[in-house]
């Protein structure tokens, strides 16, 4: 829901010539063979007394995708090494900037709107694209902003013929988890009928797993043909340790949904608009998020100095190393995993706002102002 028209635009414009993205994709093993001994993260000084268990032989996980907001595409270079889970990746926009296909890393095409529909065959056919998103938001004024019935006609006179000449698997329209997003949707299943929707994308902004698995759940059991692509999901707390834990629960839980095929945390971006659930820090690098997602950590250590040495947890408040030694945040064990089938709470399907005061203030901010990495310690 974040991304601008604009931003999407310029995006697709600075891209170089198509390019078939097949090889590019084909060429990304799925298991890394050579075992790592060095921490995937950004270390510094303050992380070289950590013990960091290598990661032997990572494997992607097929579901786990990227969902590419960066200004700067050289962030990419950080979910593409040894340790990176992720084995997909999009942006909003149909024609990859030179930086994604060359990351190695399967590009996922997307017809964000109804503008220059009639050259979506020949872009994703130039792309050699197995899978097609299509329309972000078309519920939301300020995104896509499609009727439903336009849509549906925009479908079967652009998008439908793809599966037939191509075999392309086509991606539904993604619309929000905002009061106009499933009315939406139920008028675009009527009015397109004939369509065929091999999967169908979903967003979900709000706070608490219970209100994301209430919504999930009435996705599936109002489209239980339809396997779901979250294509954009984030807890929107303010606070670093309750969107870390929102993001270690949902996405194991994902991973061992079978309607689900796929997902996408919001996003691959460094800090903005005093956002925490951003993956990288201020330089690129991936923050403790960043590493949980991206490079699969199963704990999280923060390499700031802890004062006490007694595993105190810090609060991202400011401290000073008297004592060495590091505080190790666990997030507690998976709770509320069940599926209530209530209605949605806490899901305004938009994002909150943020000042940019707010978000100097967070811990990941903090860290690298202070010049602190954090480093993985493997379990
Ligand atoms: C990184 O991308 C390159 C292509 O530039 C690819 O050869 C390599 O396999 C990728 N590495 C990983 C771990 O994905
Ligand atoms: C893209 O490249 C792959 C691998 O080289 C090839 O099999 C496929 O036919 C190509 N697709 C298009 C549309 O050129
Ligand atoms: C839907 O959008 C199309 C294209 O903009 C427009 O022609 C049509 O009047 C709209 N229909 C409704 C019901 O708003
Ligand atoms: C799902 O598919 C089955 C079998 O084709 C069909 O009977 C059923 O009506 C479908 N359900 C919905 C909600 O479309
Ligand atoms: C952040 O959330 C954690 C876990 O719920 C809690 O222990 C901590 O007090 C919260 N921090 C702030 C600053 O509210
Ligand atoms: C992109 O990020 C890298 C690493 O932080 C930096 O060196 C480079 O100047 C940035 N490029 C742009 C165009 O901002
Ligand atoms: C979530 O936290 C638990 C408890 O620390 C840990 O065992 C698990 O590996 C974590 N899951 C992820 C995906 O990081």
């Amino acid at each position: 829901m974040l991304v601008r028209l604009s931003f999407v635009f310029s995006l697709a414009l600075c891209a170089a010539a198509a390019t078939n993205s097949t090889a590019a994709i084909s060429s990304k093993a799925t298991t890394s063979t050579t075992a790592s001994s060095t921490t995937a993260a950004s270390s510094t000084a303050a992380a070289t007394s950590t013990t960091t268990t290598a990661t032997t032989a990572t494997t992607k996980l097929p579901k786990r995708g990227l969902a590419f907001a960066a200004d700067n595409g050289t962030d990419i270079s950080q979910a593409n090494h040894t340790a990176g889970v992720a084995s997909w990746v999009y942006n909003w926009g149909l024609i990859p900037p030179s930086y994604l296909v060359d990351s190695g890393i399967e590009y996922i095409p997307m017809q964000w709107g109804a503008a220059d529909i009639e050259n979506l065959a020949v872009s994703v056919k130039g792309l050699g694209a197995q899978t097609i998103l299509a329309f972000n938001e078309p519920d939301f004024d300020q995104q896509s902003n499609i009727n439903a019935t336009y849509a549906a006609e925009l479908w079967m006179q652009y998008i439908e013929p793809l599966k037939a000449s191509l075999g392309i698997r086509l991606g539904g329209p993604a619309v929000s988890s905002g009061a106009t997003g499933r009315p939406w949707l139920t008028d675009f299943m009527a009015a397109c009928s004939q369509c065929t929707i091999d999967f169908l994308p979903i967003h979900w902004y709000g706070d608490g797993t219970g209100g994301f698995y209430d919504y999930l759940y009435q996705i599936h059991g109002q489209f239980p043909n339809h396997t779901l692509w979250i294509t954009e999901f984030a807890e929107t707390s303010s606070n670093d340790s309750v969107v870390l834990d929102f993001m270690n629960q949902t996405i194991t839980t994902l991973d061992g949904l079978d309607f689900v095929e796929r997902y996408a945390w919001f996003g691959y971006f460094r800090p903005k608009d005093g956002s925490h659930y951003n993956l990288l820090d201020v330089n690129g690098n991936l923050n403790a998020a960043g590493q949980v997602y991206v490079d699969g950590a199963k704990k999280v250590v923060n390499a700031l100095p802890n004062p006490t040495g007694s595993g105190t947890p810090l609060n991202g408040a400011p401290v000073t190393n008297t004592a060495g030694g590091y505080t190790t945040i666990t997030p507690p064990a998976d709770t509320g995993l069940t599926p209530a089938f209530a209605q949605p709470t806490g899901n305004s399907g938009r994002r909150t706002g943020g000042s940019v005061l707010g978000n100097l203030g967070g811990l990941s901010a903090m860290l690298v102002a202070m010049g602190f990495g954090a480093s993985l310690v493997g379990l």
